[in-house]
């Protein structure tokens, strides 16, 4: 790390005192001082961040000594990146990896370019959150895999964050969002909210959610049908104060439609809005009228900082021109994304990331690292919300992205 000339001298904070003051102090050198060649003024000075022992041969003491007004190196000198010798990457995958592992670490040909993005995906996905971030998963029609959405884009945020992520069913009719990993529980939402004044600490909380594989943990809906009709606003509003206080991340599984008795507590709470549509034409045309009916009703805001996802339910896109729905749903919302179709989510069952087609892993990637670019702006509204500024209407930067990844 430190070359072999430095050893031979001693390193520069074990230098004394600064020489006696018979030359003049370099607090402020006159202009063009530094432009004078270190030979002709004897006091070598060092170009840009240079450690001293690039400079064989020079005497520590002088060096030090005689810039009396600089604060001479501190830990701050110490960074990683200065010390450490760069390395290059290990490749991630592929061809270059199976090179790199069968030869013992020694042939290192550094990552490919789909390494790269993962790691960047990986890097935007993993961005800093300040309290929690509700994201309200919404579709007007049933079928359009809503619920698989929900747990494939929250799975892909609690596999790859250190911090905890949930997914609530919100739909007054059986939801079928638990049926997405491996129950551990028989609670409801309904008991949590029976015994909120009893909920303290996270391990109270995580005895009513189940946790899936990927650490994503679900917090089911009553499965009697005449009592979920029950839950209303309300009590949406205090499941959602009860689990900000444990969790990060609250990803809620909206019923279908817009009208049922929790959805203005969805919309009200939601930091972002993912708009889910199957790629047919009723299902684009349902989900524009979602948005129309979302603007007119006080949530334009929501809608511009929405991100519509186009699941493709069916193999093949058939007829319809995905380009084309994916480029209207582009001028409304902040995103556009294609998941496509997988074999492993056809089947309904429980989900597990790792049985995914390579195809859905990266666009479940590419999907939450858009949703997490809003994480920064999300913390900013929060702390004005906390100084008491409106938020709605903060004027963020807000560029629609045509990409459709
Ligand atoms: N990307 C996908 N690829 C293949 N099948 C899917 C996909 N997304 C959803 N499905 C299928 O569609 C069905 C309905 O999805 P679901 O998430 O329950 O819809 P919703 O919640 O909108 O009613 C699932 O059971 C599954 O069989
Ligand atoms: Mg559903």
């Amino acid at each position: 790390m430190v070359d072999q000339n430095s050893e031979q001298s001693p390193p520069a904070w074990q230098v004394p005192a600064p020489p006696p003051l018979t030359s003049p102090p370099l607090t402020s050198p006159p202009q063009g001082a530094h432009a004078a060649p270190p030979q002709q003024s004897g006091f070598p000075t060092p170009p840009g961040p240079a450690p001293a022992h690039s400079y064989p041969g020079a005497e520590p003491a002088q060096q030090w000594g005689r810039h009396q007004g600089d604060p001479g190196p501190s830990v701050q000198d110490l960074t990683s990146a200065r010390l450490l010798r760069p390395t290059r990457r290990a490749p991630g995958s592929g061809w270059r990896r199976a090179l790199y592992v069968a030869s013992g670490h020694t042939v290192n040909l550094g990552e490919s370019a789909e390494d790269v993005t993962r790691r960047e995906l990986i890097a935007r996905i993993n961005q800093p959150l300040r309290g929690c971030y509700k994201i309200a998963m919404l579709s007007l029609k049933g079928g359009v895999g809503k619920t698989t959405t929900t747990v494939t884009l929250g799975s892909t945020f609690a596999a790859l964050r250190g911090d905890r992520v949930v997914a609530v069913d919100a739909n007054p009719d059986r939801g079928t969002l638990s049926q997405k990993i491996p129950l551990e529980t028989a609670a409801t939402v309904r008991h949590l909210l029976r015994d909120a004044h009893r909920i303290t600490r996270y391990s109270d909380v995580r005895a009513y959610t189940s946790q899936g594989p990927s650490r994503l943990e679900v917090l089911a809906s009553e499965s009697d049908p005449a009592v979920s009709e029950a839950f209303s606003e309300d009590d949406y509003r205090r499941t959602i104060d009860l689990l900000e206080l444990f969790y990060n991340v609250v990803l809620t599984d909206c019923g279908t439609g817009l009208m049922h008795s929790a959805m203005k507590g969805v919309l009200d709470q939601a930091d972002a809005l993912v708009l889910v549509s199957s790629g047919s034409i009723d299902g684009a045309r349902s989900a524009s009228a979602t948005l129309d009916w979302l603007d007119v009703h006080g949530y334009a805001a929501l809608v511009r900082r929405s991100v519509a996802v186009i699941n493709s339910v069916r193999p093949g896109s058939g007829k319809v021109d995905l380009a084309k729905v994916a480029e209207h749903f582009a001028a409304r919302c902040r995103a556009v994304h294609v998941l496509p179709f997988d074999e492993h989510l056809e089947e309904g069952a429980e989900v597990e990331l790792e049985r995914l087609s390579r195809g859905s892993r990266s666009a479940l990637l590419d999907l939450a690292a858009t949703v997490a670019d809003d994480f920064p702006r999300a913390s900013a509204r929060n702390s004005q919300r906390e100084g008491g500024t409106p938020t709605a209407e903060l004027h963020l930067p807000w560029i629609p992205s045509a990409s459709i990844m």
